[in-house]
């Protein structure tokens, strides 16, 4: 009857350790889930945000096919703005932010010639800006690849 007694015992410890186990797992499962959640919500605001300069880059593009200075400006100051908000700072080093310096000066050169109704100089200074989005994301995937 004691042995009986006992092996119970040993056998509603057993049970409740597995219990504890399972909450504890559980709960560590919740986390990771949640901080992996997190960490994709801010990828995927991140990507949508840079997203946008290609929105703002078809409207430049449109503007200057059909020679509406009003939409390459409008295009221009979208690109300008977006480049100056916090999210743009990926980066911190000197090199990013002579590459955002240097498009802020194309896209400002940009603006300049569409609002003067200058389509051949606008039409260059928009050849400027692309290799200058080309530019900074070989910087980027270079430092990427450098820091792996
Ligand atoms: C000064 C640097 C810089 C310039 C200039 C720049 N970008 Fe980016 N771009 C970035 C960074 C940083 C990312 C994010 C890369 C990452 O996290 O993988 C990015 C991401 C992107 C993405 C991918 C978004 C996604 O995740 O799907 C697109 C598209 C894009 N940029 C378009 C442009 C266009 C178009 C221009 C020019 C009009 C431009 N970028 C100019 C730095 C720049």
């Amino acid at each position: 009857m004691s042995s009986q007694g006992k092996s119970k015992g040993t056998i509603v410890y057993g049970v409740s350790i597995i219990a504890m186990m399972v909450v504890v797992g559980m709960t560590c499962e919740f986390w990771r889930v949640a901080t992996a959640d997190d960490d994709l919500k801010a990828d995927v605001s991140l990507s949508a945000f840079m997203r946008k300069k290609l929105e703002s880059s078809s409207t430049i593009l449109e503007g200057l096919t059909v020679e509406d200075s009003e939409m390459i400006e409008r295009g221009a100051k979208e690109l300008l703005k977006l480049s100056k908000v916090e999210k743009w700072q990926v980066f911190v080093d000197s090199e990013y932010r002579e590459y955002s310096d240097g498009f802020r000066t194309t896209v400002k050169k940009l603006e300049e010639a569409a609002k003067k109704g200058n389509f051949d100089n606008a039409a260059l200074q928009w050849f400027d800006t692309m290799k200058s989005c080309i530019e900074c994301h070989q910087h980027v995937r270079n430092e990427r690849a450098q820091n792996r």
